[in-house]
């Protein structure tokens, strides 16, 4: 009963231009061992919401698609694999995020997933956004929340191996101008299709975990739940009644199995995507052309910015503080912009406001080019626009700074250890 996708839109990449960048569909991980091994195993990844790369700033980093893409493929090799993602692509609405989106479908075809679902964050990237997604996902973006038809491209439901999946999500209507199907319908008529093909019913669920729980009690017959959490995926399984509850935790850090013998779920397992996974090469590919379209699309020129005094650059303060200034230049902050180059991300918008100076100034850091003096966590990322105190430094005092001056950037996501005394140590320079 699988439903092989049909690749209705051959010249989707063309129109997105990406066929520009050289890259073709590969073709998705099959099992080698499938006869010695006749069991199935359903994957579930996503909420990814956004972070496509691994996350954080600190070592160990976590997650990312093309570590992802590593993992499902390991699966494969030992087991007829059916993925399923629980969608939150792209993060925020706005450019950015459709290019997030459009390349989490690009890497979810490619590992061949069964069902990508579509969240209330991915519809207010709107009709279109959404469409283009469904088009290059060939028919794996599934929405039992919409009516069908409603968004070309996306299924109510859709079938892989023994499973019948499907996907809700409250109030998505709204924000794609269509009308809602109520969750009881969808629900009830995912337990009818998977009772007419005697498939097992899974439902990847928009909400926390409370709601899979009222789920799972009014839904007996359902097999399993996906839901969203905050944090790690549990260790164990978990089960109400009959009922799987599964949940790919935050931000794409992980990725979680069980395996299905056509009757029942066993051999649950989370995968946390650290540096032991290396990167999937095709999904590099697709990453990499993410990132150059993010670059061409000069979006890092786009950002909103506010009027602020002029900047000097680090090299005109050299001369009267010595300390400092060579203090500055041993230090991570001085070359802190070529750290995101080397890694591909020094045209990120996500990336670059704390690897430079002054980023959200209107005359802070605009590119390597035009402002090579602020490229790079500068004097004047903590002591604010100087070129005035250079000019006339007796006339012209700074503000003195405080350790809040740090955790604009230091946050706890990019900065988890962060501890003022312990860093300031070894930048200090008084
Ligand atoms: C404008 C953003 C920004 C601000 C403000 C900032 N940092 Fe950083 N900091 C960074 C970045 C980015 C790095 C990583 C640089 C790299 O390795 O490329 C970093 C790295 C560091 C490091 C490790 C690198 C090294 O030199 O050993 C220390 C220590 C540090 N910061 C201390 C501080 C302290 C203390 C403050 C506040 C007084 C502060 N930072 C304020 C962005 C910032
Ligand atoms: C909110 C501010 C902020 C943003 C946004 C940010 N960084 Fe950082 N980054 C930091 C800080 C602060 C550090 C230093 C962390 C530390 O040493 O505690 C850092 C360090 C790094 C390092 C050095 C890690 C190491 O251990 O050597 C890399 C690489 C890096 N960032 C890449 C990125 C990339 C890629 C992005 C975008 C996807 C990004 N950063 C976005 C603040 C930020
Ligand atoms: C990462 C943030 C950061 C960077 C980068 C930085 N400073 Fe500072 N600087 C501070 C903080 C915070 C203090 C105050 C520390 C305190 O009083 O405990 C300070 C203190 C100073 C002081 C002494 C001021 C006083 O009140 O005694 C001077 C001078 C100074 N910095 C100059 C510089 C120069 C020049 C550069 C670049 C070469 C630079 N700083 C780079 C954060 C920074
Ligand atoms: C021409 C010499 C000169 C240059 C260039 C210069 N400073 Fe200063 N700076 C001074 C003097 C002098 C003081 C005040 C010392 C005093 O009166 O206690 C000072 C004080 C400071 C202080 C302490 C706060 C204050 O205003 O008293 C900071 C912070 C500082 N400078 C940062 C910078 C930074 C950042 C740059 C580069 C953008 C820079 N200075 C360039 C001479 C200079």
């Amino acid at each position: 009963m699988t439903i092989l996708p049909v690749r209705l839109w051959p010249a989707a990449l063309t129109a997105l231009g990406l066929a520009a960048a050289g890259l073709a569909f590969q073709s998705p991980a099959k099992p080698k061992s499938q006869a010695k091994n006749p069991g199935w195993t359903l994957v579930v990844s996503g909420d990814t919401d956004g972070y496509l790369s691994p996350c954080g700033c600190t070592s160990p980093m976590t997650g990312g698609i093309r570590r992802r893409g590593t993992a499902v493929r390991d699966i494969a090799r030992h087991s007829r694999v059916v993925l399923i993602d629980t969608g939150e692509l792209g993060g925020e609405p706005g450019r950015q995020g459709e290019m997030k989106a459009e390349t989490m479908a690009q890497s979810l075809t490619n590992l061949d997933a069964a069902a990508i679902n579509v969240t209330a964050k991915d519809a207010r990237l709107g009709k279109g956004s959404l469409m283009s997604v469904a088009r290059l996902a060939e028919g794996r973006v599934v929405s039992s929340s919409l009516p069908n038809g409603a968004v070309e491209g996306v299924r109510s439901t859709v079938e892989r191996g023994p499973f019948v999946i499907a996907g809700i999500s409250d109030g998505i209507g709204e924000s794609l101008a269509a009308p809602s199907v109520p969750d009881s319908v969808a629900v009830e008529s995912l337990l009818r299709t998977a009772k007419e093909k005697r498939g097992a019913a899974v439902l990847m669920l928009d909400g926390s975990r409370a709601e899979a729980v009222a789920m799972a009690k009014r839904y007996p017959a359902l097999r399993a739940i996906v839901y969203h959490l905050n944090g790690w995926p549990p260790d164990r399984p978990e089960h109400v009644g009959k009922v799987w509850l599964l949940t790919p935790g935050e931000r794409g850090k992980s990725v979680v199995s069980v395996r299905f013998d056509g009757r029942s779920f066993d051999g649950y397992s989370v995968k946390r995507l650290g540096p032991q996974f290396l990167d999937d090469a095709t999904i590099q590919r697709y990453y990499s052309a993410y990132l150059r379209r993010v670059d061409r699309a000069n979006l890092l020129e786009q950002i909103p910015r506010v009027p602020s005094p002029a900047f000097a650059g680090s090299a005109s303060c050299a001369a009267c503080h010595v300390t400092a200034s060579h203090v500055w230049e041993k230090s991570g902050h001085s070359h802190a912009l070529a750290t995101l180059e080397k890694q591909g991300h020094g045209r990120d918008p996500d990336c670059v406001s704390c690897h430079v100076t002054g980023l959200t100034s209107e005359r802070g850091f605009r590119s390597r080019v035009e402002t090579p003096n602020l490229a790079f966590v500068g004097c004047e990322s903590c002591h604010g626009p100087a070129a005035a105190h250079v000019a006339d430094p007796k006339g012209n005092r700074l503000a003195h700074l405080g350790q809040a001056v740090c955790t604009t950037c230091h946050t706890p996501d990019q900065s988890p250890g962060f501890n003022f005394v312990s860093y300031w140590q070894k930048i200090s320079h008084k």
